[in-house]
């Protein structure tokens, strides 16, 4: 468990920091879950800069900051979807994912939602589990012309 973590809204200045992040953690621990094809296709998600600056710009984006590094985040789309939990690959197990949640899931509730919905990789699955998310169901989804299994999840709050 860390202490003195700091959960602030992302800024454009975070974007090389959270794109970081994003490919390390995919690479590093959704590896365990997915082929090594995947695994490049979704980290190279990392590099598309554009989409990771219209997401800050545009949705409830925040980032987990400890000792003036950021160790992990979360945005969420169509006002209750939480579409995005990424915790450094070094920081994993020690309750960065469950702040994070915590505050995307008053955010949501603040802004007058009952229900937050997630999008699971099969990697997430029991911290979902953990947190009293119902799966709805299982799918795969395209994403640049691979498939991925994945699960929705939700809870009311
Ligand atoms: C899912 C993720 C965000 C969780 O963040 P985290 O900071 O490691 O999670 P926490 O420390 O808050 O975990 C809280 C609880 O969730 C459960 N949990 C989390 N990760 C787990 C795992 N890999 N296996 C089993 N249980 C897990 C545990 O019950 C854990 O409590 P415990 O450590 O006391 O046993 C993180 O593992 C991650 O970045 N995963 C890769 C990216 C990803 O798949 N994101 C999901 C959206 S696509």
């Amino acid at each position: 468990m860390i202490k003195d973590l700091e959960i602030r809204e992302a800024t454009l200045e975070d974007l090389t920091e959270i794109t970081s992040i994003f490919r390390d953690t995919v690479r590093a621990i959704n590896s365990r879950d997915y082929s090594e094809k995947q695994i490049d296709v979704w980290s190279s998600g990392a590099d598309d800069t554009e989409i990771w600056e219209n997401r800050i710009n545009d949705l409830y984006f925040i980032v987990a900051e400890f000792k003036n590094e950021i160790v992990g985040f979360a945005h969420i789309t169509k006002g209750c979807n939480l579409d995005g939990l990424y915790v450094h690959k070094n920081y994993q197990r020690r309750t960065i994912g469950s702040k994070l949640l915590r505050i995307a899931e008053s955010h949501i509730m603040a802004e007058g939602y009952e229900v937050i919905n997630a999008d699971s990789s099969i990697t997430s699955v029991d911290f979902f589990d953990s947190h009293y998310f119902e799966q709805i169901k299982k799918q795969k989804k395209s994403y640049k012309g691979k498939g991925f299994a994945y699960s929705i999840f939700s809870k009311e709050l």
